[in-house]
């Protein structure tokens, strides 16, 4: 029987892994270029990381959660998100020790049991990062900023920026009982689905994709009208520096984050084009869970996108990120094949993308092979050329052909 991958997984080969690694390599440069450092965490936690900052009653911890017992009966996880393991590591490196502003970022394997879709699978990747330490709004939008810069630079069309506010301990409790009390009030005429999440988490409700739940939310009131004072003035202020950098951003008064953990600040980037999973990424304030967790009291804020949508946004020409290919050794025969083999050797060495076939085929093989992996020159070296001490050097784009020596090759 035939091993296939499992459902919701997948292998990315060429020509789609040249627009990975382009993608990933610009990422990398732009979040350096804004100040963070790299942080790689394990792939698997103790389940209960996930529990306690995720959230007991959220669809990852109740249903998408890869868990499972070890040999010594811990209960393990996969990660289903970032957030979580580098806050862990942050406290347990006692990193705010060396610098009271933490700004990381990662890129890796996710794992949710959702059913597979268009843009959703089971293993998915993401690039996201976290800044430790800054409470002030400017930070937010500084964050928004260099998403959308990012997402520009990659070349991506019709995005929206959403942004909202969560509230914090100290006006949510208020709201959310206001809330509840308004959805019980019409709780026979919700889906099936959010009666129950009237018990366990009224706010998912909000978000629901249910014709007749969505005319009820239409009517309820909303957490950016319960605001207390403080998370009123910061989410003004973000709006304000969001305006300063030109970033175009719409408020969304119902979006609602399926964490738990945030606090103030929340806001997703969409694209129109992606279909019905349409968040390209999400993020958010949570400045209260590094101390949950057992570090210190520090603000912070964040986000994570999902790499198989960002992927699916840009060029889908994707030879076009193909890396260049300098040389193609062609050597008709064996006399010439073992100087190619040392020339390219030597080309290697000094850093030049050189490819060379030991298989013996025919030339024309060869230069078949060439051509498809888009050479940018063809170096052609048999025995009459050998005597010569020259490499027939063939552009590819030109056809232009001219005698190079050997010593000129490796300059
Ligand atoms: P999230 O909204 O759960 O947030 O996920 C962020 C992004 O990951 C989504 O917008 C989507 O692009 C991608 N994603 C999520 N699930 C899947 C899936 N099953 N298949 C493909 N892509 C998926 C978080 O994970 C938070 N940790 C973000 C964050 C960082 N908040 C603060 N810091």
């Amino acid at each position: 029987m035939k091993i296939t991958s499992i459902k919701g997984m997948h292998d990315i080969t060429e020509p789609e892994s040249f627009a990975w690694r382009y993608a990933e390599n610009l990422i990398k440069k732009q979040f350096e270029d804004f100040g963070f450092t790299e942080v790689r965490t394990p792939i698997v936690e103790y389940t209960q990381l996930f529990t306690r900052s995720v959230g007991e009653v959220t669809d990852i911890v109740q249903k998408e959660m890869y868990s499972f017992l070890d040999k010594n009966e811990e209960s393990l996880s996969l990660r289903p998100e970032g957030t979580a393991p580098v806050v862990r590591a942050l406290i347990e490196k006692n990193l705010l020790s060396h610098d009271p502003i933490q700004k990381l970022f990662y890129l890796g394997p996710m794992f949710r049991y959702e059913r597979p879709q268009k843009g959703r699978q089971r293993q998915f990747y993401q690039y996201g990062f976290e800044v430790f330490g800054v409470a002030q709004p400017r930070q937010d939008a500084e964050c928004v900023f260099m998403l959308v810069d990012l997402y520009e630079k990659l070349g991506l069309k019709n995005l929206s920026v959403s942004i909202s506010s969560v509230g914090c301990p100290k006006c949510r409790p208020q709201y959310l009982e206001k809330l509840v009390k308004a959805l019980s009030a019409q709780k026979s005429k919700l889906s099936e689905d959010s009666q129950k999440r009237l018990e366990k988490n009224p706010l998912r409700i909000l978000d629901s994709k249910s014709p007749q739940d969505k005319e009820i939310v239409s009517k309820m009131p909303v957490m950016l009208e319960h605001l207390c004072s403080e998370c009123e003035i910061h989410f003004e202020a973000f709006k304000n520096d969001l305006k300063t950098l030109n970033v175009n951003f719409n408020v969304n008064k119902n979006l609602v984050r399926g964490i738990d953990y945030y606090k103030r600040t929340v806001f997703e980037i969409t694209s129109s084009s992606l279909g019905a999973q349409d968040a390209i990424g999400g993020g958010g304030r949570y400045d209260s869970l590094v101390e949950e967790l057992g570090g210190p009291s520090t603000p912070a804020i964040g986000y994570a996108g999902g790499m198989e949508r960002l992927i699916m946004l840009m060029d889908q020409d994707f030879e076009k990120y193909r890396p260049n290919l300098k040389y193609f050794f062609v050597t008709p025969d064996e006399k010439g094949a073992e100087k190619a083999f040392l020339l390219a050797s030597k080309l290697r060495q000094k850093g030049v993308k050189v490819e060379i076939d030991h298989s013996g085929r025919s030339m024309k093989s060869q230069m078949k092979r060439a051509d498809r992996l888009k050479a940018e020159k063809v170096a052609i070296l048999g025995g009459s050329e050998l005597e010569k001490g020259i490499v027939l050097v063939r552009d590819m784009a030109t056809k232009q052909q001219t005698e190079v020596s050997f010593e000129d090759l490796l300059k």
